[in-house]
Formats: C-alpha cells, sequence, structure tokens
C-alpha cells in the first residue's frame, strides 16, 4: 500500500511525496514497514534530544498515564507537574522561576507574547505590547508566532492577517548584512536594534525576541562574542524584556542545558519545546521572572490565559524523565563534545564546491550550500538545491532538516544536521559517510544539470 496524497483521509504535511511507513524507533535509527533503515540526522526537527526507543521514558508515561491521565490545570495539580518543575527549575538561568507548561513551541511563544503585554499592562505601560524580533528567524506557525517570525516565504499568504511588529536584521556573520566582518563591525547588527526601537517608539515595545543560536531558517546561526550581551543592555536601556526562545536549542542541544549559557545571558522570559520531551509526547514552557508574576497576581489575580492540555500530567512526566536521562547518560557534556567532532567532520565536507559555510554549536548543526565557494552566490531557487540533498540523503538512509530562502527572502539553501544526543563516534563516521555518497552522486548528476 502506498501513503501519498490523494489517497485516503490523512491530510498530508506534503502533498508531493509517498511516505514511507516508520514501524520502529531505536536509538539514532528509524526503521520502516520494508525493513530498511535510516539515520535519524536531524532528530525530526532537532526533536528527539534522547533518541527512539527509549524504554525508561516510555515506562514513566505509560506510568502516569495509569494514575491519572488528565487533570483540567485549573482544578488540581499532580506529583508529576510538581517534581517536573521542581526539576527544571533547578538548571534554568539566573532569575527564571515560574514555568507555565503548554503542548507546543508556537503554543508557548503566544504565551510569551501576551505575558509581556500583560506584565506591561499590570505596570502601567498600557502602550507596550509590540515584540520585535529578527529576520530570517523561526518562532512557530500560529499567527502571533508567525508575525515574530522571519521567514519571508512562510509570512507572504498570511500577511494580512500578522500583528504589526518589527524585524532587524540576524547576525550572520557570513553574508554580512552590512558588508562588514567581526570585530571591526562593532556589532553594528546588534546596534541596529536600537535604531528599531528609536524609530518605532521604544514606549510601544513590549519585548525583543531571538533565537540565541539562529535555527531552522537561517541554519545553527552562531552569533559572535558579545552579540547577545549587547542586545541585553539595550532591551535594559529601553525597559524592554528580553525572550529567549529556546524551542530548538534548549535541553541540552547546543552542549548546554541552554544556548543562553554559553555567554551567560539571563533572559526575562525563556520558551522551551522540542527537546523538553524528546517528542515522546507534546510538551513545552514559557517561563519567567517570579516578580513578573506576581506583578500579574497583584493586578489582576493571574495570567488571562490557558489551554485545555497546559500542565499535562502526562507530559509533566515525560519531561521529567527526559531530565533524568540526560543527566544520568551526561548527555550534555556529550553534546558539547560529540558536537565538536560533528562540526570537524563536516568541515571536511568543503572540499565539495557547493558547501559554502559549516557551522553550529554543540548537535546543532548546519551546512550551507552555495553556487559559488568564491562569491558565495547562492543557488537560484527554482533548482531545489536543499530539496535535492534531502531527498538523495533520504535514498541513502539519512534524514536531515532542510532550510531555504533566508539570503534574500527567496535564494538561500542549507541542511542542518542534529542528530539525538545519544549518537556515538563511528555513528557520527556513518552518517559523514552516507553525506559524501550523497554529495557525489549530486556532484556527478545533479550539479551537472543544474549548471
Ligand atoms: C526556535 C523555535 N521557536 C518556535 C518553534 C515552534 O515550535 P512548534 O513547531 O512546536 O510550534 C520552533 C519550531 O521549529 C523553533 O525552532
Amino acid at each position: 500500500m502506498e501513503f501519498a496524497y490523494p489517497k485516503g483521509h490523512v491530510f498530508y504535511r506534503k502533498l508531493s511525496r509517498t511516505y514511507p511507513l516508520v514501524t520502529q524507533g531505536e536509538g539514532i535509527y528509524l526503521y520502516d514497514e520494508k525493513g530498511r533503515r535510516y539515520i535519524d540526522g536531524s532528530g525530526g526537527a532537532l526533536v528527539v534530544n534522547v533518541g527512539h526507543g527509549q524504554k525508561e521514558i516510555v515506562q514513566k508515561m505509560v506510568e502516569q498515564m495509569g494514575q491519572v491521565g488528565y487533570v483540567h490545570g485549573t482544578q488540581f495539580t499532580t506529583r508529576s507537574i510538581e517534581e517536573y518543575a521542581e526539576t527544571l527549575g533547578g538548571i534554568l538561568p539566573d532569575g527564571l522561576e515560574k514555568i507555565y507548561f503548554l503542548s507546543g513551541g508556537s503554543e508557548s511563544i503566544e504565551a510569551a507574547i501576551k505575558f509581556a503585554r500583560q506584565y506591561f499592562l499590570e505596570s502601567g505601560h498600557t502602550q507596550r505590547w509590540r515584540v520585535i524580533s529578527r529576520w530570517h528567524s523561526y518562532h512557530g506557525n500560529t499567527l502571533g508566532a508567525l508575525s515574530l517570525t522571519g521567514r519571508i516565504g512562510m509570512r507572504k499568504p498570511y500577511l494580512p492577517l500578522l500583528i504589526d511588529f518589527p524585524h532587524f536584521p540576524p547576525p550572520y556573520c557570513y553574508r554580512c548584512p552590512f558588508n562588514l566582518s567581526y570585530p571591526q563591525c562593532e556589532l553594528e547588527c546588534a546596534k541596529t536594534l536600537e535604531q528599531v526601537i528609536q524609530m518605532e517608539g521604544p514606549e510601544t515595545i513590549s519585548a525583543v525576541i531571538l533565537e540565541p543560536i539562529g535555527g531552522a531558517t537561517i541554519g545553527a546561526l552562531v552569533p559572535p562574542e558579545g552579540y547577545l550581551s549587547l542586545i541585553r543592555k539595550i532591551c535594559d536601556r529601553f525597559g524592554i524584556l528580553l525572550i529567549d526562545d529556546e524551542v530548538m536549542t534548549g535541553m541540552g542541544r547546543t552542549g548546554k542545558w541552554f544556548a543562553v549559557k554559553h555567554w551567560d545571558i539571563s533572559p526575562d522570559i525563556m520558551v522551551l519545546g522540542k527537546g523538553m520531551s524528546s517528542g515522546y509526547f507534546p510538551l513545552s514552557a514559557m517561563i519567567t521572572r517570579s516578580e513578573f508574576v506576581e506583578r500579574v497576581k497583584e493586578r489582576a489575580g493571574g495570567f488571562v490565559h490557558g489551554h485545555t492540555f497546559s500542565h499535562h500530567p502526562v507530559a509533566c512526566a515525560v519531561g521529567l524523565a527526559v531530565i533524568q536521562f540526560i543527566k544520568e547518560k551526561k548527555l550534555i557534556e556529550q553534546s558539547a563534545k560529540r558536537g565538536a567532532y560533528l562540526l570537524k567532520r563536516l568541515d571536511e565536507l568543503k572540499v565539495f564546491r557547493f558547501v559554502g559555510d559549516v557551522r553550529g554549536r554543540g548537535l546543532m548543526t548546519a551546512i550551507e550550500f552555495v553556487k559559488d565557494q568564491k562569491t558565495k552566490e547562492p543557488f537560484p531557487r527554482v533548482e531545489r538545491f536543499t530539496e535535492r540533498v534531502i531527498d538523495l540523503a533520504f535514498e541513502h538512509g539519512l534524514i536531515l532538516y532542510p532550510g531555504t530562502g533566508f539570503v534574500d527572502g527567496i535564494n538561500g539553501d542549507m541542511v542542518m544536521v542534529g542528530p539525538p544526543l545519544i549518537i556515538e563516534e563511528d555513528q557520527v563516521d556513518e552518517l559523514i559517510e552516507i553525506l559524501k555518497k550523497t554529495f557525489k552522486s549530486i556532484s556527478e548528476f545533479g550539479l551537472r544539470n543544474a549548471e
């Protein structure tokens, strides 16, 4: 039987492909019904941090389901919620203490936008409601989150529905938006935030949101030293909150529990998702400072918000099991060490003339493709270079995560490599061999066709 649109009743994410039916996941591998094995080189969308099929996680989830599968967040709490909050609370960046559990990244971004607004409303700054984000960022697909997201192609069909949130350029050193280079640039890209704030009116801005390491739409973009602390300073100067979107970077992905810890920055609000549950159950969180929650409590009695599946007992049991697994297996250290090895091996791929940049931190890495290594000219979008790499790698048994459009809103090709943090060194070698095989077949056939 073939699983593809228009057969059956599933409204597939992609209407132009045939889906293999996965029957088993084990560690970094997935197996389909035909017995084909795939390396999950991107952990889905950089989600599966602890790997597939971990019995400990499943057991804790089933135990909680057996005790109580659901209670409403306004009526009860459970031991799983309390213990998870305590454990997660113990590893958060300084100042972050109160955790509002939700189901998905976009949902928690919406909560962050609303919480920042309500905090200022209760503080007497009634005009502050707009959130500034960066171009080529990804914060999700619901309307508030999409209004922040800086990916042009995703925004375009829905522009009339989006909120008037300003954007500023990312710290994209490989293609500096100001044609400067670090450190002579003196972080012009961060300073631009100040101009945007001034032009838009500081009294209207509630928060600045960013991914500490750029993810899905720009590919493991690590900011230069000093960038994040300058952003923090600018926010402080104007009394604006800093929202740290760690949906992709959180829970050990970059070699620390949270990416801001690489630079010791304390955000006012942090958003988590993906790796929190490693994909075993939908789970995300909006986390903030006690004094902000207290302000909202004093004036309005609480956060005017809520979802049926927030503070989910089973999700929290899974979240707790995931943290325990990461601690026991020392996966934070492993992510840093294996990530350095992966990055070194990816760098070897620059012998292929279409590999432009290799970047990342920990096990969050990306390869940017170019038509010309010297001029960095991107492939024209009609070539669908990324899609060809993704499809060929898939055929060779390797799953990668695609990103396009970040050079100028249309062109720009990259793939993210972000395997589960349990990956062993010889498995990194296996992954690299498949990448080499993929790139060779692109060089031999695909590239010639593209020229
Ligand atoms: C940084 C970041 N924020 C938010 C989201 C949205 O999360 P979700 O897809 O769970 O809604 C994503 C998803 O890729 C993300 O990478």
